[in-house]
């Protein structure tokens, strides 16, 4: 049974939070941060806990400072704490929503590598807070959000038909995430300032956890050569295709470089492909879109033709193969025409 608690949890029920046992948080907070233990993270935590008792709480932070033994704790909580005093933590007093005080937190013990919220619950704070903190995160940082079921609770200011405002978060923080995509289907959507900075977005039971960092892939529809990952993708695939050839990975590079608008070098790479896998469905096919890209019409019926020799009752292709011979040949003009 020992064994089947983490290193986390274990601390959560020594000091005694809620984290474990009322919630079932710390499994997913080892999961995710277990990597971390030995650096010198700092971490900010909103909400001591023990609520107006100024000498009741700091469970989730003495759990988190022996955690990470090299880790920085910071904690904001509205009542004023009378805590021992520990090297490794400090206290603000004022509420989460304070965009001064997070200012000063922010400037005294940030930048955060993990902020933690677990407040008031109040929907408002909570995207009062995110809005002011989740810049303030370090690249690669992450944002938790507990207790978000309050967001379909109407007695914290929730909603249970639309979530409220932290399921309309989750619904911004998602959309940032697929910016690219949304603005295929509308160029004229606002994002806020954070929009492309959002590199992933989890849920987990009252959870949910954002994490910062580049987030400018291209979207796959209006894909763009220029964009840096689509350049290191393309590298690595050529670079992967050149040491270990094959036929499917030519087709899918020959797919990109349609994609990106670059039909010449789609060309290069299906002509090459073609040499060496000439009778191969996937390549073929590739070259077929290749040539129906650049209007080469005698290379169609080439790669439609042997696609014909593969699948010679696919209907498709001798639509497509027919369609093809009449371009090149429109047909005689019928007498009295
Ligand atoms: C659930 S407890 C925190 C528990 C603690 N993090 C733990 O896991 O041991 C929530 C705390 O948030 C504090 N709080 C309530 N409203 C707040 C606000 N607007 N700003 C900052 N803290 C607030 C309460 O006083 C309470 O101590």
């Amino acid at each position: 049974m020992d064994d089947a608690i983490d290193p986390l949890t274990r601390l959560a029920i020594r000091h005694g939070t809620d984290k474990w046992g009322p919630h079932f948080y710390t499994p997913v907070y080892h999961e995710l941060f277990s990597r971390l233990r030995d650096r010198p993270i700092r971490l900010l935590e909103i909400g001591v806990g023990g609520y107006e008792l100024k000498t009741s709480g700091g469970a989730s932070l003495a759990m988190w400072a022996d955690y990470f033994p090299e880790g920085q704790i910071t904690s904001i909580d509205i009542v004023e704490k009378r805590l021992p005093p520990h090297p490794r933590i400090k206290l603000f007093q004022g509420s989460q929503d304070d965009a001064a005080l997070l200012r000063r937190v922010r400037d005294e013990r940030g930048p955060f590598d993990i902020i933690i919220d677990d407040g008031s619950h109040v929907p408002k704070h909570v995207v009062a807070s995110f809005q002011h903190l989740f810049p303030t995160l370090t690249d690669g940082g992450t944002y938790v959000i507990e207790d978000m079921q309050t967001g379909f609770w109407p007695q914290f200011g929730g909603s249970i038909l639309h979530g409220g405002d932290i399921v309309k978060l989750a619904r911004t923080a998602i959309e940032c995430l697929n910016h690219a995509e949304v603005v295929v289907a509308d160029r004229t959507h606002a994002f806020p300032p954070f929009a492309r900075q959002i590199k992933s977005f989890r849920a987990y039971h009252n959870l949910f956890v954002i994490e910062k960092g580049d987030n400018h892939e291209p979207s796959n529809f209006a894909y763009d050569l220029k964009n840096p990952c689509a350049v290191k993708a393309l590298q690595t695939i050529e670079q992967e295709l050149q040491r270990a050839p094959t036929a499917a990975g030519m087709a899918n590079l020959i797919d990109v470089y349609l994609r990106g608008g670059n039909p010449t070098r789609a060309k290069e790479i299906a002509d090459r492909a073609l040499m060496q896998w000439p009778a191969n469905a996937a390549v073929l096919t590739a070259a077929h879109h290749v040539a129906a890209r650049r209007g080469d019409i005698p290379a169609e019926i080439d790669c439609l033709e042997r696609l014909l020799q593969i699948e010679p009752d696919n209907v498709v292709l001798q639509r497509a193969l027919a369609d093809a011979r009449t371009q090149l040949e429109p047909p005689e003009p019928r007498r009295g025409d």
